[in-house]
C-alpha cells in the first residue's frame, strides 16, 4: 500500500489490533509484529521506571530517539503521572510518520491527547495543512475512525486554509461540540497541560548533539543494528550518556550483543528486559538498583568473543554501510574467540 505521505512504508496490522508499520527501504518493521502499542509498553515505558519516577517528581525529561509514528511517546503521555511535568524531546528523520503519528489506528482511543499531538504537527508543519489531504488518501482501515473524521470536518468547514492558526484548545472545541458523538463529554483542554512535546526532525546523531539537556529517561528505537547501525555505535550511545545523570535509564528492545558491550564499555550497569521469560530487551543505568534482571555469566562471555566488538563511528558522520565494513575489518582482526568458536566450547 503506497501513498505519497509514506513512499516507503506499508501497513499491518499486529497481533494486538495496532496497525505497525515496515520500512520496504531498510526492510525492517518499525513494530513488533506481537503488537506496536504492547510493545510501547512491554519494552519501553514499564522497564523505564516512568510511573514510579514520575509519581516521585516535579518535573521529568524524556528523550525518545526515532519517535516515529509515536508508539512509545504516546503510552509515556499516558502513563506518566498527573502532578509531574513531562517533557518529550522526540528525534526523528522522517517527518511524514510524525505527520501520521495522530491520526495512525494505534487503539489509544483518548483524543485528548491526539489533538495534543495534533496541534504540535501542525505547528511542526508552519500552519502548512496540505500533508491532512495525504493523510486522507490512507486506508481507512488504517486510521482512527475519530481523527479522520475530524480532519474531513475540518476541511468541508475550511478551517484548513494555509496559515491559519489552529491551536489546541480551537481543536477541542470543534472536535467536541461538532465532530463527537460523545454528547456527556466536555472539553478537556487541560488534561495535558504538563506535557511538553518537542520535536526534532533530521539524523538523531545531529539532532542530539544541538540539544543542551538532561534526560531522566531514554528510549532508543531505531531500526535493528543488523540493517542500520548508525544509532547503535558506541559513540552515539557516549553521546548519550553526556546527557543523562546518575539516576537516568535507558530501555532499548535491542538485545544485540555489540550494544551491550558498549553500554558496558561506557560505565554503564546493564540489563535485560524479560517478557514471558525471554529476554526481549536492554535496560541500562549507572545506578544498579534500577536493574531488575543483570546479563549473566553467558551474556557476559558472549560480550567478550568477536561479536562484542561495537560499532564505531568517531565524529558520528558514517554512513552504516561503512560502519558495518569497519567492524567487519575490525572483527577479522581482533585475537577474541569467534561467536561459533564460543558457542561450540559452551554447549
Ligand atoms: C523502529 S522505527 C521506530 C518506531 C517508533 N518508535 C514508533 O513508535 O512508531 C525506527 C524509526 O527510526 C527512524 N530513523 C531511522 N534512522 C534515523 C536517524 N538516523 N535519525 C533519526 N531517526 C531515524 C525511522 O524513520 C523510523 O521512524
Amino acid at each position: 500500500m503506497y501513498n505519497k505521505i509514506m513512499e516507503y512504508v506499508e501497513y499491518i496490522k499486529t497481533d494486538d489490533g495496532s496497525i505497525g508499520l515496515f520500512d520496504k527501504k531498510i526492510g525492517d518493521i518499525y513494530h513488533s509484529k506481537s503488537g506496536a502499542l504492547k510493545e510501547a509498553f512491554d519494552k519501553y515505558i514499564n522497564p523505564s521506571f516512568l510511573k514510579e519516577k514520575s509519581s516521585k517528581s516535579k518535573e521529568i525529561n524524556i528523550l525518545d530517539i526515532c519517535s516515529g509514528a509515536g508508539y512509545n511517546l504516546k503510552s509515556a503521555i499516558l502513563t506518566a503521572d498527573n502532578n509531574c511535568k513531562v517533557n518529550i524531546d522526540c528525534l526523528e528523520i522522517n517527518s511524514d510518520v510524525i505527520n501520521l503519528s495522530p491520526f495512525i489506528d494505534d487503539l489509544i482511543n483518548d483524543v485528548d491527547l491526539k489533538i495534543l499531538l495534533l496541534s504540535e504537527v501542525i505547528k511542526l508543519n508552519n500552519y502548512d495543512y496540505s500533508f491532512l489531504n495525504e493523510v486522507l488518501k490512507i486506508d481507512t482501515s488504517f486510521l482512527c475512525p475519530d481523527m479522520r473524521r475530524f480532519i474531513e470536518f475540518l476541511f468541508t468547514e475550511g478551517y484548513l486554509t494555509k496559515g491559519s492558526i489552529l491551536n489546541r484548545s480551537f481543536l477541542h472545541n470543534i472536535y467536541y461540540n461538532y465532530v463527537s458523538n460523545n454528547t456527556n463529554y466536555t472539553p478537556n483542554c487541560s488534561k495535558y497541560n504538563n506535557i511538553n512535546v518537542r520535536y526534532f526532525i533530521g539524523d538523531a546523531r545531529y539532532s542530539l548533539k544541538s540539544i543542551d539537556n538532561t534526560y531522566d529517561i531514554v528510549f532508543i528505537d531505531a531500526f535493528s543494528p543488523q540493517k542500520d547501525p548508525t544509532l547503535w555505535t558506541i559513540d552515539f550511545l557516549s553521546l548519550i550518556k553526556s546527557k543523562l545523570n546518575k539516576n537516568s535509564v535507558l530501555v532499548t528492545y535491542s538485545k544485540s550483543t555489540p550494544l551491550r558491550s558498549a553500554l558496558l564499555e561506557l560505565g554503564f550497569c546493564v540489563g535485560k528486559t524479560f517478557i514471558d521469560k525471554l529476554d526481549m530487551g536492554t535496560v541500562a543505568s549507572f545506578d544498579s538498583s534500577l536493574i531488575i534482571n543483570h546479563l549473566n555469566n553467558y551474556d557476559l562471555k558472549l560480550i567478550s568473543t568477536r561479536s562484542g566488538i561495537p560499532f564505531r563511528d568517531y565524529d558520528l558522520s558514517l554512513s552504516y554501510n561503512q560502519i558495518i565494513k569497519n567492524r567487519d575489518i575490525e572483527m577479522s582482526c581482533s585475537d577474541r574467540v569467534s561467536m561459533t568458536q564460543f558457542l561450540k566450547n559452551y554447549y
